[in-house]
């Protein structure tokens, strides 16, 4: 069936879009037709991305960003504005997950999963927003995660910036209600990506498992009986940017197999 483009010239800034969950959303919003600017670290990652992209037919740009950093997300917007003007889509995607003992999380752990995946969501929505507002329309899609919505051992820094993007969700989509722009998080459970990767590595450095044993171990908590694929995350998150879905906001959508219901 062919894909409605129905997201056709709108602009769409997609953070940590490179690799994993955030190309597979930039490849799902360019098919449905929006101009896209993807946000990340490594300029090489993005290029190879955006060359992907080009052949769905909408403009697409790659513009240096460390989320964290708030001159570094300033700089990155007004190149991504001055290229393809004022978003219209803003996925606050960009993130990074640690695990430890609390005992040993450290504060440098700490202050980087929050930095990352709460302040950097913070920033870059302060900075999409007075826009949206002003054309009354906009789109913020925070992807949170499973960690938003319950604890897992070893992961409380992560648990926590992710329980805060959720709250950070909540109380800004009653903000914008009447203002035609809608806030969401999308909650992906295990999802097969470099991130996932790093889990089973820890897994296998901490509990001397061999790599299938470690993945085995995730996957045993997905009553589906496998992981989140990064196309099936944003397909959610496409479907939340979609204009007929302007009644939904506020809303934290498991994309995890059942493990959180
Ligand atoms: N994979 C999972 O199982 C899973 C489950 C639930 C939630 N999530 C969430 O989904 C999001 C994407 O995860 P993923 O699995 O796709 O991760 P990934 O494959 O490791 O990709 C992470 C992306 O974020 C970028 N990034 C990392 N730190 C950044 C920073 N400080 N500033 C700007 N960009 C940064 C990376 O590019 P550079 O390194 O070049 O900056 C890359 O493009 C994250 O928020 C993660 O917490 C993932």
């Amino acid at each position: 069936m062919p894909i409605d483009r129905n997201l056709e010239g709108q602009h769409a800034i997609i953070t940590g879009g490179s690799r994993g969950i955030g190309a597979a959303v930039a490849t799902a919003l360019a098919a449905r037709g929006a101009s896209i600017t993807l946000m990340a670290r490594s300029i090489g990652d993005l290029r190879e991305h955006a060359a992907t992209l080009q052949e769905l037919g909408g403009p697409v740009q790659v513009v240096e960003c460390d989320v964290a950093d708030e001159a570094s997300v300033d700089r990155a917007f007004e190149r991504a504005e001055s290229g393809l003007g004022a978003a219209r889509i803003l996925i606050n995607n960009a993130g990074t997950a640690k695990s430890a003992k609390f005992a040993a999380t450290s504060r440098a752990m700490w202050d980087l999963m929050i930095g990352v995946n709460l302040t950097g969501t913070y920033l870059c929505t302060a900075r999409a927003m007075p826009a949206m507002l002003a054309a009354k329309n906009g789109r913020i899609v925070n992807i949170a995660s499973t960690a938003g919505l319950r604890g897992y051992k070893t992961m409380t820094a992560y648990c926590a910036a992710k329980h805060g993007v959720i709250g950070f969700t909540r109380a800004l989509a009653l903000e914008t209600a009447k203002a035609g722009v809608t806030v969401n998080a999308v909650c992906p459970g295990y999802t097969d990506t470099d991130l996932t990767d790093t889990a089973v590595d820890n897994i296998v450095n901490a509990l001397g498992k061999t790599p299938e044993e470690a993945r085995a171990m995730l996957v045993a908590i997905i009553p589906r009986g496998v992981m989140t694929t990064p196309g099936e995350v944003a397909a959610a998150v496409a479907w939340l940017c979609a204009p007929e879905s302007a009644a939904i906001t506020g809303v934290a959508l498991p994309v995890a197999g059942g493990e959180v219901t």
